[in-house]
């Protein structure tokens, strides 16, 4: 492998440019208007993996943004690696946040500041380049075949359709994404669960028009206070989620497991200086990291309704809305919480007002199994570039389309996140370390060797 190495070294400029290249090309998907340049990043992620030597590369279309695909097969008798990764960012506002513009990259302390950065062209990029590595070197040891879609960041309901009709194509042994984080670059870890999504959005109404405050307030129900009434009710003071059957699903932990969960070093202190916090907050008698990693919760996302201009204008509005994410942990089915969400909210609504409940996207939550040949692989890997055993982590964050990989691929996933909590994905100012890029190229091949030698 010293040869990677050396290669890795004499690219390494030029892999950070064409990284660069990738994140000036604003390819927000949800915001029609960036509809041109989101297209153009399909084109350039399929030029560049071309030039890293896969063969059939294509654009498959869907009824939104095309999949790029494409593949290396060197013989039916080894195993096959699925790479997946998205090639859509977040909208980039706030944008007067931004130190510089999220679309003109800048490296500066080591890290590379644009969207996307490191969700997730920073993270998918490695992939490529840890291809192009092994393949000029002559060092590829079993098939690969890469997926990069453009609509992970608004649900990946194309890429659904596109799995469960291309069943053949997509065949693997093992799924690998690096789309997630580790808790430190002197703390490797690897992602052994993700939660789940349901995504609802509620509007509630009162008058049939916008009322003057002072003639009609207090006489009338203000849809704003109600609403803010309705979403307080949806925990308790334990912070326990009020929705009845909620967590009917939701297995308990065992205390060794729970125990074992709590050995992941977690500084308590510095997570709140980081966020400028005087104290954590969640539900009662679990630790920060089993309220992010294995309880699922509630969040209002957004909440608006009246007047947020300048200035004051005295009004009783007639709408209020908001929209709720619920993140789900193993079991928890997402369409039954969504369901049980709806009839809840429906329910607790006072008689003077109408609610409107709607679903978006959602998904199940993963658990991968540590004890496989691919983790061990991935772990071994991790072990031989960062010098340390990586921890199982459970991460608080989605991507659906992975417990969609079981079900209709029967592949498990490995989650090999070079990323960090604090590198501000989906916030101004994301940022992906140089380190992290380098040693996730670094990485990726090691898994490849690994994995193919303890399937033979
Ligand atoms: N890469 C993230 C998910 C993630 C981030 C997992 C960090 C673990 C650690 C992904 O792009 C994402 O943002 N997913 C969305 C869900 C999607 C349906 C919009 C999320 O988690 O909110
Ligand atoms: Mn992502
Ligand atoms: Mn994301």
């Amino acid at each position: 492998m010293e040869i990677l190495q050396s290669y890795l070294q004499q690219n390494k400029e030029r892999f950070l440019e064409e990284l660069l290249a990738l994140l000036r090309i604003p390819s927000v998907s949800a915001d029609p208007a960036y509809k041109e340049a989101v297209f153009k990043t399909a084109e350039y992620v399929a030029q560049k993996l071309k030039d890293a030597g896969a063969d059939a590369v294509e654009l498959c279309p869907t009824a939104g943004y095309p999949i790029v695909y494409g593949e290396k097969i060197i013989s039916p008798n080894l195993p096959t690696v699925l790479v997946y990764g998205h090639y859509d960012v977040q909208p980039p506002d706030p944008l007067d946040l931004w130190h510089s513009p999220p679309f003109e990259p800048v490296v500066k302390n080591e890290k590379i500041y644009a969207r996307g950065s490191c969700d997730d062209k920073g993270q998918m990029y490695m992939h490529l380049k840890a291809f192009e590595a092994m393949m000029q070197n002559n060092a590829l040891p079993c098939n690969v075949k890469f997926m990069i879609e453009g609509e992970e960041e608004v649900g990946s309901n194309n890429l659904g359709i596109f799995v469960k009709n291309n069943r053949e194509k997509l065949l693997c042994d093992i799924v690998l994404i690096s789309d997630t984080s580790m808790i430190a670059n002197d703390v490797p870890s690897i992602t052994a669960g993700l939660r789940g999504l349901s995504y609802m959005e509620v509007e509630v109404t009162g008058p049939n028009r916008d009322l003057h405050s002072g003639v009609y307030g207090g006489a009338v129900a203000n849809p704003i206070n109600i609403l803010c009434e309705m979403i307080a009710s949806l925990h308790d003071e334990n912070k326990h989620i009020t929705i009845p059957g909620f967590y009917d699903a939701v297995r308990e932990l065992s205390a060794a497991e729970r125990q074992s969960l709590n050995q992941k070093p977690f500084d308590e202190a510095k997570y709140k200086t980081d966020l400028g916090i005087a104290e954590t907050w969640g539900e009662k008698g679990y630790t920060t990291t089993e309220r992010v990693g294995i309880r699922p919760t509630l969040d209002v996302n957004g909440i608006w309704g009246g007047y947020t201009g300048e200035g004051a204008k005295t009004v009783l509005p007639s709408k209020a809305k908001a929209k709720i994410s619920m993140r789900l942990v193993p079991n928890q089915d997402s369409a039954h919480i969504s369901k049980l969400f709806e009839e809840h909210f429906k329910k607790i609504a006072p008689a003077a007002v109408k609610v409107k409940v709607t679903a978006h996207h959602g998904g199940e939550a993963v658990v991968t199994p540590t004890d496989s040949l691919a983790f061990q692989a991935a772990a071994e890997a991790f072990e031989t570039t960062f010098g340390k055993k990586p921890i199982p982590t459970y991460d608080g964050g989605s991507i659906p389309i992975v417990a969609l990989f079981k079900k209709e691929l029967h592949t498990d996933t490995i989650l090999m996140g070079f990323g960090l909590d604090s590198d501000a994905i989906h916030s101004p100012n994301e940022h992906y370390g140089l380190f992290n890029f380098y040693k996730g190229i670094e990485t990726i091949p090691y898994f490849y060797q690994y994995y193919t030698a303890k399937m033979r």
